[in-house]
């Protein structure tokens, strides 16, 4: 036990935490075995009997991701789509807003790289304009200034919860209450805090979240979710149909499916699925808010150790910090520090301008290490990544 912490059931069944440090769970953590032994029968199961046999005999499986989302996030099964990233779920619910020129979305800048591209594209396209909403002095979405820029011309509202290169946890929960005062749709990419942080999306009162499968939620690469709330469902045609999507009443007729799984194609990552499934339950299990309590508690550790390191600077912004710790050297360049730490089996990654462009060129900041924690590290592996870095400086 660990701070009433059950560690040692955690690591045993990590077994990637024997071998090496891995502060790289924002990129994408290691799967507990429960969810790797489910996604390897499963495949198991494919190649020994055929995948659209294992389908059917799984159905019930399968199901299982839907009620385990449904679960996690506080809305039913039928707003609920599989999607193979953050990145599809978002873009595919993104593209269904009809925009027109004069048309405006409200952005935080802690957007991700990918939905900017998605903005841009469809800015250009359509004649919309994307608006930065501006930060508060902590670097949060600042919500009295979002509240002063809603207009009737605004279409819809995206925020990222937690950003992919920044200790930030935005107030998405603030966002969504005025995004709903005024009617207005509310996207939310909680592609970081999914697995991280307890999300309800009657709480956030977002009308769509976006979340990925190999990151806080220790899924298997290939998997996301998207979630869709009801009664914007019913409004939303996805841009791109096919025949699990929608029904064929005839050759010249088709007749949408009224829940989530429109946005989803007949064809995916069914292994991972289950596996998904698993992992949802496995981190129900746990306790989101036993999990969000030590994942904070270890990056506070970290972020105090930095701090005292002579020549290293802390990046992270907000008051509320995610597991996400990013930080600079004045001597070694991020990249070279990354490098060697992985030769010390020590898993980070950096911070490219893409993760988080907006705020990238706000701040200005060189390129970061970022070491992100989730529950299974421990406080003794806090010290070993210290006193590792501190010799490569
Ligand atoms: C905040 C955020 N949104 C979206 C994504 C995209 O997720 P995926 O790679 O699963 O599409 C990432 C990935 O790093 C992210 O950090």
């Amino acid at each position: 036990m660990d701070g009433g912490f059950d560690i040692e059931r955690a690591r045993k069944e990590t077994r990637g935490c024997e071998q090496r440090i891995h502060f790289n769970n924002a990129g994408a953590s290691l799967m507990p075995a429960p969810v790797a032994d489910s996604l390897h029968a499963y495949l198991r199961e494919e190649e020994e009997s055929g995948g659209y046999e294992t389908m059917d005999r799984r159905a019930e499986d399968l199901g299982t991701f839907y009620v385990a989302a449904a679960r996690l996030l506080n809305c039913t099964a039928d707003e609920i789509a599989f999607a193979d990233s953050a990145t599809r779920a978002w873009n595919a619910a993104f593209y269904a807003f009809e925009l027109k020129p004069g048309d405006q979305v409200l952005a935080g800048s802690a957007e991700y790289g990918s939905n900017l591209v998605a903005m841009l594209h469809r800015a250009k396209r359509t004649g919309a304009e994307i608006v930065w909403v501006p930060n508060d002095t902590l670097g949060r979405i600042d919500v009295a200034a979002l509240e002063r820029l809603i207009t009737p011309r605004v279409r819809m509202i995206c925020l990222t919860h937690s950003p992919s290169g920044d200790g930030l946890i935005n107030p998405a929960a603030d966002v969504g209450m005025r995004a709903r005062a005024a009617g207005i749709p509310y996207l939310l990419d909680a592609c970081q805090s999914i697995g991280q942080l307890p999300l309800d999306v009657e709480t956030l009162g977002c009308d769509i979240l976006c979340g990925t499968g190999r990151k806080y939620l220790r899924g298997p690469r290939g998997t996301g979710l998207l979630y869709v709330r009801q009664r914007l469902l019913d409004q939303l045609e996805p841009n791109q149909l096919n025949h699990h999507a929608a029904e064929l009443s005839s050759t010249s007729s088709y007749r949408l499916r009224q829940d989530a799984k429109r946005f989803e194609c007949w064809e995916r990552n069914y292994a991972g699925q289950v596996a998904l499934g698993v992992a949802i339950d496995y981190a129900l299990g746990w306790g989101l808010a036993r999990i969000e309590a030590r994942v904070k508690t270890l990056a506070v550790e970290l972020r105090r150790q930095l701090a005292e390191t002579g020549g290293i600077r802390v990046g992270d912004q907000g008051d509320e910090k995610s597991g996400i710790v990013t930080f600079f050297s004045d001597r070694n360049p991020s990249a070279e520090l990354h490098r060697k730490l992985r030769g010390h089996n020590i898993n980070t990654s950096t911070v490219p301008f893409s993760a988080n462009p907006v705020i990238a060129a706000q701040r200005q900041l060189p390129e970061m290490v970022r070491a992100s924690l989730h529950y299974y590290n421990t406080f003794e592996e806090v010290d070993r990544f210290v006193d590792n870095l501190q010799k490569l400086l």
